[in-house]
C-alpha cells in the first residue's frame, strides 16, 4: 500500500501497535478510522486525535457486520483494512482449565479476522489501492511455550495471508502481512516494560519506513523480527526457542 491517501479502517486501534500506527497514518494523510470495544477511549482518541470512531466486538459476527455496514456507508471511499485486533493468553495445558482463553484466542485472532476479510472484500474490490493488512506475529514461526493457541492463530493467519494473497491479487487487493517481534504494549501483563521487547514507536517507526520504501510488500518484517521469522531457514531454530523462551520467563 501506498502510505498517503488512503481510507484506512483499524479494528484494535484503542490502544497498542494498532493506535501508533493509526496516528502515524493519519499524520500522513490517510483519514483513519479505528475501531474497538472500548467506547469511552474510542471517544477520547477522537477528541484527541480527530480520529473517526466505529465500535467493534471482532469476536462478534454480529457486530463485525453492523460495523462493516457503518464504515462502508460512512465512507465509500475506504481502501485499506488493517486487521489489528488480538488477544495474547497464558495457557497451562497440563491443568484442566486453559480451554475458555483457548477458544477465545481462536475467535478474536483467527474467525475475527476471517470475519473481517469476508465482510469488506465485496467493498474492496471495487476500490483502487485496496490493500488488506493482516496482523500475525514472530511467534508464528518460533514458538512461546507459555501461549500455544496464541502462536498457533498466528501461524495460522500468516498461512491464511499467503493463501488468500494469490486469490485476492486477480481482482485487485493487495493482501501485506504486518509481523511484529515482541512489542512494548498492553497485549500481556509486564510486556509493557518488558527489555526483550520493542519499544512501540520504534517499531511502529521502522514499519511505515518499510511500508514507504516497498508499497507492495507481502510481508512487513522489522529487523528485530528476523530472528523468529528465519530460525528455521538459519538452521538456529532450537537455540532460538531456548532463547526467546528464557526471555519470557524473566518477564513472568
Ligand atoms: N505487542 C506485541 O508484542 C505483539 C507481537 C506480535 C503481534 N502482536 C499483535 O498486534 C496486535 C495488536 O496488539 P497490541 O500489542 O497492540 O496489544 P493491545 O495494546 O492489547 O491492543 C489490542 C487491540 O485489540 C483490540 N481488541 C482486542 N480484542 C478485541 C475484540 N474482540 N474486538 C475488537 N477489538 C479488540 C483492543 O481494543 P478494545 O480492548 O478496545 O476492544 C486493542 O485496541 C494483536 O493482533 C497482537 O497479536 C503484538
Amino acid at each position: 500500500m501506498n502510505i498517503t491517501g488512503n481510507t484506512i479502517f483499524v479494528p484494535g486501534a484503542t490502544s497498542g501497535i494498532g493506535l501508533a500506527l493509526a496516528l502515524r497514518l493519519k499524520s500522513r494523510g490517510n483519514t483513519v478510522i479505528i475501531g474497538g470495544r472500548r467506547t469511552s477511549l474510542l471517544a477520547e482518541l477522537a477528541e484527541a486525535h480527530g480520529f473517526e470512531t466505529v465500535r467493534i466486538d471482532t469476536a462478534d459476527a454480529a457486530s463485525i457486520a453492523e460495523a462493516t455496514a457503518d464504515v462502508v456507508g460512512r465512507f465509500p471511499d475506504l481502501n485499506v483494512l488493517v486487521a489489528m485486533a488480538g488477544i495474547m493468553r497464558p495457557e497451562d495445558w497440563t491443568t484442566p482449565g486453559f480451554l475458555a482463553d483457548a477458544e477465545e484466542t481462536v475467535v478474536t485472532n483467527l474467525l475475527g479476522p476471517i470475519r473481517l476479510i469476508d465482510a469488506f472484500v465485496p467493498h474492496l474490490r471495487e476500490r483502487p489501492g485496496a490493500t488488506i493488512v493482516t496482523v500475525s506475529s514472530g511467534l508464528a514461526h518460533t514458538p512461546l511455550r507459555f501461549t500455544p493457541t496464541y502462536n498457533a492463530t498466528k501461524a495460522a493467519i500468516h498461512q491464511l495471508s499467503e493463501s488468500i494473497r494469490m486469490q485476492l491479487a486477480p481482482i485487485g487487493i493487495q493482501v501485506t502481512e504486518l509481523v511484529p517481534p515482541a512489542v512494548r504494549t498492553a497485549l500481556m501483563p509486564g510486556h509493557e516494560s518488558a527489555d526483550h521487547a520493542m519499544p512501540l514507536d520504534a517499531y511502529v517507526d521502522e514499519v511505515m519506513t518499510l511500508l514507504e520504501a516497498d508499497p507492495e510488500a507481502r510481508e512487513v518484517l522489522v529487523e528485530q523480527v528476523k530472528l523468529l521469522r528465519y530460525a528455521e531457514v538459519r538452521g538456529d531454530y532450537d537455540q532460538i526457542v531456548g532463547v526467546l523462551n528464557a526471555a519470557e520467563e524473566r518477564v513472568r
